[in-house]
């Protein structure tokens, strides 16, 4: 089973991008998580680009995104929500309406900040703006508190129990997922 991971920050040292790197390394057996990067590519959302063939940054969104078993999203916040590129490719997978490449699949948030809650708002938002795209939202929010002090230099997790808890969120999700995968191939 393969996982997508999407971190909504950009900036090379990010910590939700460190998140999903530990992912990585957290995957229970049978799980590949690999971390996708191109939301960074897309252009800004334009109904009309869908007019004409699409950008080819749109198309390997859509068709990563549709070829997974499940995406496990990981937000910072940005002033109480969710980052504009976040959502922006969000609103890209979303479409065509009815076959989006976020439609029925199985999705969980998790968020780090540097700041005492953890992204929880942004979480929040995320799982809702994925719902209203037509994911199946699974699982709670995994809130990384004081992001900053989470990892060392090379990246890796300081914390034994957050190490756990990512575990334990990529184990749900890889479950939640197992049926989908069957109902399409019956
Ligand atoms: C424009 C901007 C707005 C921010 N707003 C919030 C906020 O509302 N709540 C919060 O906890 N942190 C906020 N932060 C701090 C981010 O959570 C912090 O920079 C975090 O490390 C960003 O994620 P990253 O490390 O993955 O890039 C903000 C940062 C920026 C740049």
């Amino acid at each position: 089973m393969k996982i997508l991971a999407v971190s909504g920050s950009l900036r090379a040292g990010s910590h939700n991008t460190q998140l999903l790197r530990a992912a990585t390394e957290a995957a229970p057996e049978g799980v590949e998580v690999e971390v996708w990067d191109g939301i960074g590519d897309l252009p800004l959302y334009d109904q009309d680009l869908e007019l004409e063939e699409l950008p080819a940054s749109v198309r390997r969104l859509r068709s990563d995104w549709a070829a997974a078993d499940a995406i496990l999203f990981s937000t910072p916040e940005y002033n109480g929500s969710i980052p504009g590129v976040l959502k922006n490719a969000v609103d890209w997978a979303s479409r065509p309406v009815g076959e989006g490449a976020l439609r029925n699949k199985t999705v969980a948030v998790i968020g780090a900040s540097t700041g005492q809650f953890g992204a929880m708002w942004a979480q929040a938002d995320l799982r809702k703006v994925l719902g209203v795209a037509g994911a199946r939202v699974v699982g709670d929010e995994l809130p990384v508190t004081r992001a900053h002090e989470k990892f060392d230099a090379q990246g890796l997790i300081l914390d034994g129990e957050l190490f756990d808890r990512l575990r334990l969120s990529l184990e749900r999700l890889a479950l939640e997922a197992i049926p989908t995968q069957t109902s399409s191939v019956t």
